[in-house]
């Protein structure tokens, strides 16, 4: 569903690379993560599936369409995304924030707010509670629930989301990946998620890629990394769920 061939991008004309020769692959309806430390160029390879960023070689493919020549503003209304510096527009409420895209489309009053509703129940924000509310009166939490019920608006088959869940407390960070497991499936949609937290690409992803220094280190499915993870960076990578895990367990037996 989605390709990257061999994509770099340089920011200085080429002196130094954010991305190196960054070549994947995601099949409908998989999740792959990208994960890695700061400035390893996860923002930028995600960026640059939706044309936000425009890479410097390489080519992306999505459903087999070479995107590099499309449109970008209709690419991204095709593209659901979650990005946390692409905030909610502060002077609309809730339900017009969720169903901007379908307004654009000049889709009816009447159809955008059922679209709202049905959204907001999907991401667990009653629409009788808070379809009215402007974004300053909400939680980060609710405002990224919010994000999220944007990108599902016009029914993407691909989604990609930059940290998502970052900046959450644990609890809600929790619930929200599992909200996001059920309607990832529910739909089928294929996406990617841009993460640092290797516990959180364990859980979520078929297709884990291991970024460092624009390069990708490892790639595997979360067995094949815990079971051999190939790298001294990626075993340390693995270490701080694994030191969890077993601590959490030394102390309740
Ligand atoms: N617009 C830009 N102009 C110049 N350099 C940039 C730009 N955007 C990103 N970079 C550089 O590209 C590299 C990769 O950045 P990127 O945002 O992809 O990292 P990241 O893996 O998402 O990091 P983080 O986990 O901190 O978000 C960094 O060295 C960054 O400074
Ligand atoms: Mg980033």
């Amino acid at each position: 569903m989605i390709q990257l061939r061999d994509i770099c991008k340089s920011w200085d004309g080429g002196k130094t690379f954010a991305v190196k020769n960054v070549s994947l692959e995601v099949g409908e309806g998989k999740v792959l993560a990208l994960l890695g430390g700061s400035g390893s160029g996860k923002s930028t390879t995600v960026k640059m599936i939706n044309r936000l960023i425009e890479p410097t070689s390489g080519s992306i493919l999505i459903g087999g369409e070479d995107i590099t020549h499309q449109d970008p503003v209709l690419l991204r209304r095709r593209i659901g995304y979650v990005f946390q510096s692409i905030g909610l527009l502060p002077h609309m409420t809730v339900a017009d924030n969720v169903t901007l895209l379908l307004k654009l489309e000049g889709v009816p009053a009447e159809q955008r707010k059922e679209r709202a509703t049905e959204l907001l129940n999907m991401v667990d924000l009653p629409a009788e509670t808070f379809a009215q509310r402007l974004p300053s009166e909400l939680s980060g939490g609710q405002r990224q629930r919010v994000g999220f019920a944007r990108a599902l608006a016009a029914e993407p088959k691909v989604m990609l989301l930059d940290e998502p869940f970052g900046a959450l407390d644990p609890v809600t960070r929790d619930t929200l990946q599992i909200e996001f497991q059920r309607i990832q499936k529910s739909l089928g949609l294929t996406a990617v998620i841009v993460t640092h937290d290797m516990a959180e690409a364990l859980l979520l992803a078929d297709m884990i890629a291991v970024m460092h220094l624009g390069k990708v280190l490892r790639i595997g499915t979360p067995r094949e990394l815990l079971q051999d993870p190939g790298d001294d960076y990626v075993a340390k990578l693995l270490e701080t769920p694994r030191r969890h895990g077993e601590l959490v367990q030394e102390l309740s037996s």
